[in-house]
């Protein structure tokens, strides 16, 4: 294993020592091609960089106390990346091509997964654009698909320590019916001046409201949004938002343990009445919320004072961190192990 501080990782890109490259070309897709470099050769006309045909994908593996490497649903991620393809007209990546790139790329990089019992992990992330040259508004013929590796640590400072957040009504990151429930480097884009100002003003992130009415809740910047009230979990119903593989994990496993679940609308005045928030996803894992602000109704809605997450969002937490590392058993069948 290579020597970083494993313990202490953010969540950055550090340099890996292979990434794999595929290229659909005259209507077919190559086979994967591994390289050592950390730059792509792109045609100054690409459509990925011009009109952002572009989609990106976020996976996690873990290493367990058995030293094995444990992918988490690869296969989600894999169906999700054909829904962004599909949505801005892209070529889709078959997923067996999916699959062997992710699997290639961590096996070539084990040396960077980290140890077991750091809290850090290996995020894998794909990567598929339009390649080639147009200068009118229209589908590349050509795409490349890329998946590189990275070691991580959690992605809001702290892991499961809560953290602040700031609603946002003057910057919307998707329309109803555009991108917002594919995953796009546009929304990033678009999310991008709500995130500073709320960075700038202290907080974690940013919660998006619906784009059409500024009533509901859509999601908390690069994850989605949870409440629990007494032992239901409940989580927005909304077209712009992301449909986060973990929230629907988080989903399964409440219905074991005995904690309701319900997706629906959630008007933003019932953020008083939640004795839990919380924000999931792939990077964020669990992040729990402590405290959120509406700067325009001077309303702040506190769920913990005293620095540690709600009991539900801990146990949802634990249990899903530990199917993760195999701590738990995959009751599910999530997890892949790849050695
Ligand atoms: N919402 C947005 C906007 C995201 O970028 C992500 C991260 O992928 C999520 C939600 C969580 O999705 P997942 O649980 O599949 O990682
Ligand atoms: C993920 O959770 O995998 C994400 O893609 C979030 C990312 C935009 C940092």
């Amino acid at each position: 294993m290579v020597h970083l501080n494993w313990n202490d990782l953010p969540f950055g890109y550090v340099k890996t020592d292979f990434n794999v490259r595929c290229y659909f070309r005259d209507g077919k897709w190559s086979k994967p091609e591994i390289s050592d470099s950390e730059y792509i050769n792109i045609h100054m006309a690409a459509t990925g960089l011009h009109y952002g045909q572009e989609s990106f994908e976020g996976l996690k593996a873990c290493r367990g106390k058995d030293g094995k490497v444990r992918l988490f649903r690869w296969d989600e991620n894999a169906k999700r990346m054909t829904s962004s393809a599909h949505g801005i007209v892209m070529e889709p990546v078959p997923h067996d091509l999916f699959r062997e790139a992710v699997f290639t790329a961590i096996r070539l990089n084990e040396n960077y997964v980290p140890p077991y019992g750091s809290g850090a992990s290996l995020y894998i992330r794909p990567l598929l654009y339009g390649s080639g040259p147009e200068v009118g508004v229209k589908p590349s013929k050509e795409y490349t698909f890329v998946v590189f590796v990275t070691p991580v640590g959690p992605y809001f400072k702290g892991g499961v320590k809560p953290v602040n957040m700031m609603i946002c009504r003057d910057v919307d990151r998707a329309a109803p019916l555009g991108t917002g429930n594919i995953k796009v480097g546009g929304n990033y884009a678009a999310s991008l001046r709500a995130i500073i100002k709320a960075r700038d003003n202290g907080y974690s992130n940013v919660l998006f409201l619906d784009a059409k009415e500024k009533k509901y809740i859509d999601e908390c910047g690069p994850a989605n949004f949870f409440g629990i009230k007494g032992q239901t979990y409940i989580t927005p119903l909304s077209e712009s938002i992301l449909p986060s593989i973990i929230n629907k994990s988080l989903m399964a496993i409440a219905d074991t343990i005995g904690i309701k679940t319900e997706r629906r609308r959630i008007p933003v005045e019932e953020l008083s009445e939640f004795d839990e928030v919380g924000a999931c996803g792939t990077a964020a894992v669990i992040s729990p919320v402590a405290k959120i602000t509406d700067p325009d109704t001077d309303k702040t809605y506190i769920y913990c004072k005293d620095g540690n997450p709600g009991p539900v969002s801990l146990k949802l937490y634990n249990k899903l961190v530990g199917i993760q590392c195999g701590d738990e058993p995959d009751e599910f069948g999530w997890i892949t192990i790849l050695g």
